[in-house]
């Protein structure tokens, strides 16, 4: 079967694009980074259309994968389509662990490991779209690694910066894959600094997290998709490791998009946005009641993925948690790692730390009531766990007889 990214045109209904703070417009298909106020923009579709146009049936007949929702996506035509087959990830129950209504979507599944496939796989496209020869962008190591590949794949120059004490494995697997990688001695706000400050004088393109309005359209296909899978419901609650929150943003506005073609009624999920004790800016603004989040100074966590020390996106996030009656909730290192343990030793599913970190504050807010055991909730796995360091093992064995049988 052919997919439908070879197959001529791809219907769009993108009207404008939007400041996320002020609501000003801006014009579609034209190159934009963050709006004149300095905030990210948002992507706006031509709802009663798209409703109009598209149908369920007609959408459960295609191929599975994100580029099955076109219609929710802003690449105008098809030959500008990035794809290294992105398939749909599981929803995957952890009985051993958690009772069977706990459910991991495990995007660990995705191209490069990691959900960062789905908003790098729509930035790059949007990039070749609109003519681009130079992308970069600072990384904790998965989105740089997602980067690369399409970037590869698209034939665009691709430049990295990340923190020196980045996991080694993403170092590796993003100058193999065609970008220029360049170890940094600061966080992943001084590696965003440098790709700002670059701009003028290299002529690269700012790809970082909401500050271009495209990955957060990808990250959007976790709603879409999740929400498909259910049978076009939501759970009660979603648990998401929350660094840049674009995953966060963009499945809240999925649902809003989904409600508007009355795919879902108004039911939410409750959001729940979990982070690192070492690292938790939008925890604190969330308990002060505060609609931004300032700089976390000192930033440290095994959960590299979610050590982000300031989030350009950080209203946007407190504000989908505040308005779906959700949470944020910070979990400290040890339990990271002891749920991630665990639930390979007992469910057959290596998490990453970001992941179990999710697994880390279910377990909390069960004990502590803020959910109940009846809740369906879904934990956000976003990367498989073969990429991150893991506990050594001495054991060893003598191939010659005799063999001590007695050992087994
Ligand atoms: C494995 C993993 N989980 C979670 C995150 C945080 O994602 P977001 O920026 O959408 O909050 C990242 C980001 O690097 C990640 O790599």
């Amino acid at each position: 079967m052919k997919n439908h990214e070879q197959t001529g045109e791809t219907p769009t209904f993108v009207t404008h694009l939007e400041c996320a703070m002020t609501g000003a417009r801006y014009e579609a298909d034209r190159l934009h980074g963050l709006s004149e106020a300095g905030r990210p923009l948002v992507v706006r579709y031509d709802l009663d259309g798209l409703g109009k146009a598209l149908t369920k049936d007609a959408l459960a007949a295609r191929p599975t994968g994100f580029w099955r929702y076109r219609e929710f996506l802003p690449v105008r035509r098809a030959e500008n389509v990035v794809s290294l087959g992105e398939v749909e990830t599981p929803l995957i129950p952890l009985p051993a662990r958690f009772a069977p209504n706990v459910l991991v979507k495990d995007e660990g599944r995705l191209p490069t490991g990691s959900f960062k496939a789905r908003g790098l796989a729509l930035a790059v496209s949007m990039a070749k779209e609109l003519g681009l020869g130079h992308l970069a962008m600072p990384t904790n190591g998965n989105a740089g690694a997602a980067m690369a590949a399409y970037s590869a794949r698209a034939g665009i120059r691709a430049t990295v910066f990340c923190p020196a004490d980045t996991p080694e494995v993403n170092v590796s697997e993003i100058e193999l894959q065609g970008a220029t990688v360049w170890r940094v001695d600061g966080l992943i706000n001084d590696c965003g600094r440098i790709v700002g400050e670059g701009k003028e004088a290299t002529g690269w393109f700012d790809l970082s997290t909401l500050k271009e309005p495209y990955r957060i359209e990808g990250k959007k296909t976790m709603g879409l998709e999740l929400a498909e899978q259910l049978g076009w419901r939501v759970p009660d609650v979603i648990f998401y490791p929350t660094g840049g929150g674009t995953g966060l943003i963009g499945m809240w506005k999925a649902f809003a998009e989904l409600e508007a073609i009355g795919w879902i009624g108004p039911k939410r999920p409750r959001m729940v946005a979990v982070q690192a004790s070492g690292c938790a800016p939008i925890v604190r603004a969330f308990e002060r009641g505060e609609e931004h989040a300032p700089l976390w100074q000192d930033a440290h966590t095994v959960a590299a993925g979610i050590r982000v020390p300031a989030a350009v996106g950080d209203f946007m996030i407190l504000r989908a948690v505040r308005e779906s009656g959700g949470f944020a909730i910070a979990v400290d290192d040890e339990a990271i790692i002891a749920e991630r343990d665990r639930i390979a030793r007992e469910d057959g599913l290596l998490l990453c730390p970001e992941g179990a970190a999710t697994a880390a504050a279910y377990a909390a807010a069960l004990a502590d009531g803020r959910v109940d055991r009846a809740d369906e909730a879904v934990l956000f796995n976003c990367a498989t766990g073969l990429k991150y360091p893991m506990p050594p093992v001495a054991r060893t064995l003598d191939h010659r007889p005799p063999i001590d049988w007695t050992r087994f």
